[in-house]
């Protein structure tokens, strides 16, 4: 099913390089909804600094590392808006209102916030900004009204407040925000090298764009079925690590193949991470290419930011206006 003519809203915080997890977890449906749709995507970088506030430098670091992730991966900024949130400083300025009709019960209920709560006094997060990150979310949504926000499962609660703040804000001033619906992001397809969870904490990911010399080494070395001792020994593609990457990357024809040799052992783990190999050097081949030409020219990505940027603000500010108009704050 295509989805065409929503506007659609979703921002990362950076913190790190992009892996294959983040890929085929997030970013492909993005690359995929940004032919049809109006799609603004952002550096969530004031939200990176609730908890990263003693070294907010840091965060500028990772700033345009996520957006030559993002170009990598296939976001083209002449199909969607690519924008740095703290240089539209209209969500800060939402963001305030919005705090002032926002009851403390609601964040204080948050369920993110609560499973958090022990850890918060731990890491000195036991913060106002990180109690608000969900009204600073909100504003970041609403701030363009759109009807989709794609988001992972442990957003929900983040987004479900944002509903309840803009119900509350048009109880109070009149209808002005739609209620934007959540457009789910999928499980993990992908596990990392080890069979846990791809993640950045484990070292067991793939990154994007990353160049297969450093890639082969991680395939050899990846965990197949752990039943299977000797080639002549029937193996489990169902038990195997390689092969959920094998039905990501590898055509279906050759996939069926694998499966059936890898079951009656005609088919060796070798021969299938040298498969892979390829299966994985097709694969990366755009996104290095892609990266490349954002590290030879260091401009680019500032270039990118500040068109999207001044894209971005011209939507937020025309929004804004009219948010000062409904409360009676615009002179
Ligand atoms: N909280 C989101 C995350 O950690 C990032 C984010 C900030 C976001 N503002 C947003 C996502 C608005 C969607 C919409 O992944």
């Amino acid at each position: 099913m295509t989805m065409t003519n929503n506007r659609i809203v979703s921002g990362m915080r950076p913190t790190g390089r992009l892996h294959l997890g983040h890929y085929f977890g997030v970013l492909v449906n993005w690359v995929r909804i940004q032919e049809n749709n109006e799609c603004y995507f952002f550096v969530a970088d004031w939200h990176a600094m609730t908890s990263e506030y003693s070294d907010p430098r840091r965060i500028q670091g990772f700033v345009p590392e996520l957006v030559k992730d993002w170009v990598a991966a296939g976001l083209d900024p002449e199909k969607c808006v690519i924008f740095h949130q703290s240089q539209v400083k209209e969500h800060a300025e939402l963001h305030l209102i919005l705090s002032m009709l926002t009851p403390l019960g609601w964040l204080e209920r948050n369920p993110t916030y609560k499973e958090l709560r022990q850890e918060l006094i731990q890491k000195e997060l036991n913060t106002y900004g990180f109690l608000g990150y969900p009204v600073l979310m909100a504003s970041d949504i609403l701030m363009y009204k759109p009807s989709l926000v794609p988001v992972g499962q442990d957003q929900l609660p983040h987004l479900e407040l944002a509903r309840e703040i803009a119900r509350r804000f048009n109880f109070l001033n009149g209808e002005h925000f739609p209620e934007p619906q959540a457009m789910l992001t999928e499980d993990a397809k992908l596990p990392g090298l080890d069979g846990r969870k791809m993640s950045k904490s484990y070292n067991n990911g793939i990154f994007l764009g990353e160049p297969m010399e450093e890639v082969l080494p991680k395939i050899m070395s990846m965990l197949t079925d752990k039943n299977r001792l000797r080639k002549a020994d029937p193996g489990d593609p169902e038990i195997c690590n390689l092969y959920p990457y094998h039905k990501l990357l590898t055509d279906s024809d050759k996939c069926a193949e694998i499966e059936e040799g890898c079951r009656n052992a005609s088919w060796g783990c070798v021969n299938c991470k040298k498969l892979l190999a390829e299966s994985m050097a097709r694969f990366l081949e755009p996104m290095q290419e892609r990266r490349r030409k954002m590290d030879e020219n260091p401009d680019l990505v500032w270039q990118i930011l500040a068109e999207g940027t001044a894209k971005a603000r011209a939507k937020a500010a025309q929004n804004m206006e009219e948010i000062r108009e409904k409360i009676g704050f615009k002179f």
